[in-house]
């Protein structure tokens, strides 16, 4: 049966790197706070009306196109993860196809929150399956500069902008297995309401419409659900622990990561990270990270590597896959 394997990565920051210093100027923090809670030192933001969630999902493409050495007319699925697209309508997939010119893809969006590359990479891999298609792109990207309270010290200094990318083909090699999840009932926990209705039959006061969220709520969370997450894919796909080269986890805050590298009883160097120089970047950290690690030479052919997301809906997902 066909399956999904990465055949080139890519990524793109924007090009404004804001340290926590920059950040104690206009809200009341210390870098010594953001350091010891979170592990961030910085994070690239958008910082002219020319960087948006399109330009940073094109470059990123592009990359990925380049390093798998495909160009875009092999495409025929483009999936874009993301909770800050810069219209409703058209998707963030169909402006990517027009800017790639890749008209031969199907395109469209998909919103798993800070889960959502890896719910669309695992899309990908069932229409492989299924025998829908061979050639995608998958991206995960957010600017989600543009949904954060700027005067909330509490959420303000954890998140950045940034898009990461890969090219997946359909082959006999690459995912092993594959598990997501939701809950729904939780999803209070991480919240950003859509614009107000403001249609004549409904009287609305204004409501809030930045991101809110109940940090140690979202903490408890990951801590608890990913180890358990990474345990039963393991045990799915009949493999140990020991066997893992990498653990690529959403980059939220290198605590969490520390947390879960002590319940699974694994030293930290299994578990890469970049949240110290991007912060969280929602459905973007995965791919960014996979990028760096494979522009860096950190991968060889037949690594195992387990990637896994959390957050927002609440969602999370692992993918068990040979590079
Ligand atoms: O993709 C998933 C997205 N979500 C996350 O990654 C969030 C996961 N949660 C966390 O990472 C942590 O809960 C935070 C980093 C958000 C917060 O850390 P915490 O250790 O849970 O701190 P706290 O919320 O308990 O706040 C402790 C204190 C409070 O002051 P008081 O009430 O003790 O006087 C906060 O007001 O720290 C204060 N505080 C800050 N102080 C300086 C909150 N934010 C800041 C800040 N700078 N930026």
């Amino acid at each position: 049966m066909m399956r999904a394997k990465i055949i080139g990565t890519g990524s793109c920051l924007p090009e404004k790197c804001v340290t926590n210093k920059d950040l104690s100027t206009f809200v009341d923090t210390s870098d010594a706070w953001i350091q010891s809670r979170t592990g961030i030192r910085e994070r690239h933001l958008v910082s002219s009306e020319a960087e948006t969630t399109l330009t940073l999902a094109v470059h990123a493409a592009e990359k990925a196109m380049a390093d798998a050495g495909i160009c875009s007319k092999d495409l025929d699925l483009i999936l874009v993860a993301t909770v800050s697209s810069d219209f409703i309508t058209p998707s963030t997939a169909c402006m990517v196809q027009k800017e790639l010119g890749a008209y031969h893809a199907a395109a469209f969006d998909l919103n798993a929150a800070c889960s959502g590359f890896l719910f669309a990479f695992h899309t990908v891999d069932a229409y492989f399956q299924a025998g829908i298609c061979q050639t995608a792109l998958v991206i995960g990207v957010e600017t989600l500069s543009k949904i954060i309270d700027w005067s909330d010290r509490s959420t303000c200094v954890l998140f950045g902008d940034g898009a990461g990318a890969v090219v997946a083909k359909a082959s006999s090699r690459g995912m092993i297995a594959s598990l997501q999840g939701s809950d729904g009932s939780r999803g209070e926990i991480l919240l950003c309401k859509n614009r107000t209705n403001n249609n004549p039959f409904v009287s609305t006061g204004k409501e809030p419409d930045y991101l809110t969220m109940d940090g140690q709520e979202v903490f408890k969370f990951a801590v608890k659900k990913v180890p358990e997450c990474i345990e039963n894919l393991l045990g799915q796909a009949d493999l140990d622990l020991s066997q893992i080269t990498y653990f690529l986890l959403h980059q939220a805050n290198h605590r969490m990561i520390a947390s879960i590298a002590r319940k699974l009883n694994l030293p930290m160097e299994k578990f890469p990270s970049n949240v110290d120089r991007c912060g969280n970047t929602s459905a973007a950290s995965i791919p960014i990270l996979l990028d760096e690690m494979h522009r860096t030479g950190k991968l060889s052919s037949g690594d195992i590597l387990l990637l896994s997301g959390f957050g927002g809906g609440l969602t999370w997902a692992a993918s068990l896959l040979e590079w």
